[in-house]
């Protein structure tokens, strides 16, 4: 009998989630039915949603329910299939969910990936859900032109460090925003960043001016709060922010201020536009196709942050993401 160890959600976090707020059970394994396949989990997605996916408000996707698996992108192998699309040994990703083991009929967009194209946990990263959102957000939304100045914030994390390197692939001058100096150096020594502007040195407007001598075109917005107060004092003209991600507003208890600057958006015509990633997943081929082309041809970059602990490390690896604690897209290793 094969034994399934899972995260469910206990309790609605207020603030930052805490271990309580989840609890780890044991329950074996359904055999597949007709139709459906096993898959042995290895690797868990942590993501920055993972915080909105577990609080009650309104949002793009319902909440996860109290008792229910933790919602998560996971990548695995299959161990036994009844489906005539997947095959035992195939590599796997999929909304499986914070759990060892799980049976699906493919509905949960699961894709089969090419473990000899890139490593596994590469599939949840670069290749994966974060990739797809740096191709869509700046591309569609952020419209670059060459020459331009686009910067984005959390510039070394699994969606930023995409964005950045896809303007520098469009002839753009790219700058990143990072908490620290061994972020910013990663992101301009490593990824091949124009510039990156530490904005935990207490210098942000002053160091950003400095980096964007021209003004800024594109501000692909993951973060918000202060840092978007001081890039919006620094648009150009019919400048473009798609916003992608609010993460220093994710573990709020009483609502963010308002942006203070949003004059800017008025007197310099800006157009600030939201995005999830679903909204296109029409175009995901597109997206794998030119992420898979940029990967194997040696410009795009990716790094994974692996942490190991199986579930029980769960809540504490999730934290990481709102203390700037990973360096790379942040993934859970389940494996033994
Ligand atoms: N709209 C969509 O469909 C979609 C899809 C995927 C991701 N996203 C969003 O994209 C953003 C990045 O996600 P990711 O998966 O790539 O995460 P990530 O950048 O790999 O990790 C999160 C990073 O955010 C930064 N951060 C956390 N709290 C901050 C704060 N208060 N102020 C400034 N920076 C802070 C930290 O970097 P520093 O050390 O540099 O501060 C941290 O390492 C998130 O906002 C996420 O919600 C949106």
């Amino acid at each position: 009998m094969i034994h399934n160890r899972t995260v469910r959600l206990r309790a609605r976090p207020v603030g930052m989630s805490k271990r309580d707020d989840f609890e780890i059970t044991e329950e074996p394994v359904p055999e597949p039915g007709d139709g459906q396949f096993r898959v042995r989990l290895d690797y868990v997605s942590l993501d920055p949603a993972m915080r909105g996916w577990i609080s009650g408000g309104k949002s793009y996707v319902p909440p996860v329910a109290i008792g229910e698996v933790m919602r998560s992108y996971s990548a695995g192998i299959v161990e036994a299939s009844n489906h005539p699309g997947f095959q035992e040994g195939d590599a796997v990703t999929g909304l499986f969910g914070v759990q060892t083991h799980a049976v699906s009929d493919g509905s949960n967009g699961v894709i089969k990936v090419d473990t000899a194209q890139a490593p596994l946990p590469r599939w949840i990263g670069g290749l994966g859900m974060p990739g797809t959102t740096a191709y869509f957000g700046l591309l569609d939304i952020g419209q670059p032109k060459p020459e331009e100045t686009v910067v984005v914030s959390a510039a070394s994390g699994a969606v930023g460090s995409i964005v950045g390197q896809i303007a520098k692939i469009q002839g753009c001058r790219a700058v990143g925003i990072a908490g620290g100096p061994e972020k910013c150096r990663y992101v301009v020594d490593d990824l091949g960043f124009d510039a990156c502007v530490d904005y935990k040195a207490g210098s942000l407007a002053e160091d950003l001016k400095a980096a964007c001598p021209n003004g800024i075109d594109v501000y692909y917005e993951n973060v918000g709060g202060d840092i978007l107060d001081t890039v919006l004092t620094q648009m150009n003209v019919f400048g473009r922010i798609p916003v992608c991600g609010l993460i220093a507003h994710y573990n709020n208890t009483e609502p963010a201020p308002g942006p203070k600057n949003l004059r800017s958006v008025l007197v310099n015509r800006l157009t600030m536009r939201g995005l999830i990633v679903f909204d296109f997943i029409k175009r995901y081929p597109e997206a794998a196709e030119a992420l898979g082309r940029w990967h194997a041809d040696g410009k795009l970059k990716m790094r994974e942050d692996i942490r190991a602990g199986g579930v029980d490390a769960f809540p504490d690896v999730l934290n990481l993401l709102y203390t700037g604690g990973n360096l790379g897209k942040l993934i859970l290793d389940l494996r033994d």
